[in-house]
């Protein structure tokens, strides 16, 4: 048993769908989330550039004394993997966890795969799935503006504009006739509805987030290192911009009813 929290970061609010998944399916479980929201977004930055920011974030969790590290960023675990497999703890992207789902999910080898600019330039999620299938086809495509709208609360079934920019970057895909899709970055699960209306209901989507926290609950299984006193709402938030914003949208994101214990901190001073 370890009743250390688990360590979730992303670019801002994407990570959640972690979250979210983690307080399902492990109740005993607390957890330090890191929302770089003063930076966001990641995916249209350089290599060098990300490669700082996860340092930075990893070195934040880290000082927070946790068991595990989870990037709950696509971009980060495409582009910078490297930077969480050289600490000392447990540590978890989405690339891998989402591309053994997907390589279960498709029964034509038919994949598509959509992500920020910086982690469909990586190709992170193609090497994975060849590695898992090499006759598995991947169609990939970035859609940059998922994240902003995300971040803006822009992700209703209803909203007009997320339906209007999901057309316009699925529709090409959805041609492909393609019966998976990753959803490359963390911030997309929250337009699922809008994605699915446009996919159609014969394509399997892929949640990254939700996989990469069933990945770290089967890994705390095996080191037997889960938490044993039950910890609901047992959550610290942290952003590096102001919270309010953060509050609310966490807030609705995670179904919770009392408000999140979200604090702001200086990333730049965890120099590394
Ligand atoms: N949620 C992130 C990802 O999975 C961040 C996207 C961004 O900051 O551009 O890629």
């Amino acid at each position: 048993m370890d009743n250390r929290p688990i360590g979730v970061f992303d670019s801002g609010l994407g990570g959640l769908t972690a979250v979210k998944e983690l307080r399902t399916i492990l109740p005993n479980e607390q957890i330090v989330y890191f929302g770089d929201t003063g930076r966001v977004p990641y995916g249209t930055r350089s290599v060098k550039t990300i490669e700082k920011y996860a340092a930075q974030d990893i070195r934040f969790l880290s000082s927070m004394d946790i068991k595990l590290v989870i990037a709950a960023c696509g971009t980060v675990s495409s582009v910078a993997p490297h930077v969480g497999m050289a600490i000392q703890l447990p540590f978890i992207g989405v690339v891998d966890p989402a591309s053994k789902a997907a390589a279960a999910a498709t029964k034509t080898g038919r994949v598509g795969v959509i992500g920020t600019t910086a982690t469909i330039k990586s190709k992170a999620f193609d090497k994975a799935l060849h590695t898992l299938n090499p006759d598995i086809q991947v169609f990939s495509r970035e859609c940059p503006l998922f994240v902003p709208l995300v971040e803006s609360g822009w992700f209703r079934k209803d909203d007009e504009i997320a339906k209007l920019t999901a057309r316009r970057y699925l529709i090409p895909l959805r041609e492909e006739k393609i019966d998976t899709l990753i959803l490359g970055c963390t911030h997309f699960p929250l337009l699922w509805d809008v994605i699915h209306e446009v996919m159609g209901p014969e394509v399997a989507l892929i949640n990254t987030g939700c996989e990469a926290a069933h990945t770290a609950a089967a890994l705390l299984r095996e080191k037997d290192a889960l938490g044993e006193r039950p910890a609901p709402g047992a959550c610290r938030f942290f952003v590096s911009d102001s919270i309010d914003g953060f509050q609310r949208l966490a807030g609705i994101l995670l179904g919770s009813e009392e408000s999140l214990d979200v604090r702001q901190v200086d990333i730049d001073s965890t120099a590394c």
